[in-house]
């Protein structure tokens, strides 16, 4: 059955406003990279979607995090099969003050993007200042590396750019504070989440008859056999007392694949979609275990 979205809340920290004021450490806190499929557009929506007191919170496909920063849960277990954004979540979280240092001594500029996407720094704070300035100032700040798992997006930087925002770096930091943070793949992530947890899975969208998927966030490729592996693992989850929420694409076959999940078509406003005539909408889902209680 698709539902139609619930209207954005009066409130939309409801569920978080519903917890012990320890859970949460910063309601300023906001995304700090620019990240392929990212879901600021829909944080008030799935807010509403979250029940008033879980128990920790898991995020197995991290990215930019628009969610965790909009409601910022704890305890909450957060991860990606990307090991470069982890690290830079992880100095971010630990050696913030460092980590902006550095970053304030760039310049942008297409030789500097240059130089710095042709190093491949060891130490962990100079990979994060590398990951941030190429999110910065790469084309559409996508991530994309090619086979031997070196970065290949050009200069792309808008004028006006800001290439350390201090505060929001800030802000993130203390809303990372005591959180967890793994590189892994996402069944093993959800694995861990037991009765009373929240998951929310932002997989990359896959459709079936683009066994592909899509190139577009590491070297790995999300296939379709990946969305029905995550969907397996949701179903087990759901068994064990979980609540999950999953976003994908508005799709017949990957509706087929949470039968017995709510379901909830949304759009997202895309100029890509449009093309030249201006914005277009795209449907996506957003799909939910059902209590049966
Ligand atoms: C759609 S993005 C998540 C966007 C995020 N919700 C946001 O607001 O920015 C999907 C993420 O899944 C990660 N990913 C791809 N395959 C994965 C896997 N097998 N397990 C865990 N994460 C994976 C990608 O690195 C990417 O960061």
């Amino acid at each position: 059955m698709v539902e139609t979205m619930r209207q954005t809340p009066s409130c939309p920290h409801d569920a978080v406003d519903a917890m012990p004021p320890d859970r949460t450490t910063s309601r300023s806190a906001v995304p700090f990279l620019r990240w392929a499929g990212g879901k600021r557009w829909a944080v008030d929506m799935l807010s509403a979607l979250v029940p008033e007191r879980f128990n920790r919170y898991y995020e197995p496909f991290l990215g930019g995090g628009a969610f965790y920063f909009h409601i910022t849960p704890y305890p909450a277990t957060l991860s990606d099969t990307n090991e470069e954004l982890i690290n830079v979540y992880r100095q971010v979280r630990d050696n913030v003050d460092e980590l902006i240092d550095r970053l304030k001594k760039h310049r942008i500029s297409h030789q500097v993007f240059t130089a710095i996407r042709n190093k491949q720094p060891s130490l962990p704070v100079t990979r994060a200042v590398r990951f941030l300035y190429l999110n910065r100032t790469a084309f559409n700040g996508i991530h994309r590396v090619n086979r031997q798992g070196r970065f290949n997006v050009p200069f792309g930087c808008k004028p006006g750019t800001i290439l350390c925002d201090e505060k929001v770096l800030r802000h993130a930091s203390a809303s990372l504070q005591n959180r967890t943070l793994h590189v892994s793949d996402f069944e093993s992530a959800i694995e861990a989440a037991g009765e009373g947890d929240v998951v929310y899975a932002d997989p990359p969208y896959t459709v079936k008859h683009n066994n592909n998927g899509f190139r577009r966030y590491n070297e790995v490729l999300f296939a379709w056999a990946d969305q029905e592996r995550l969907a397996r693992a949701c179903r087990r989850a759901v068994k064990r007392g979980v609540h999950v929420i999953v976003s994908n694409a508005y799709h017949e076959p990957i509706i087929d694949l949470y039968h017995g999940f709510g379901i909830a078509k949304v759009y997202r406003e895309s100029r890509i979609s449009a093309g030249l005539q201006g914005r277009g909408r795209v449907a996506e889902c957003v799909l939910r275990s059902i209590s049966t209680e």
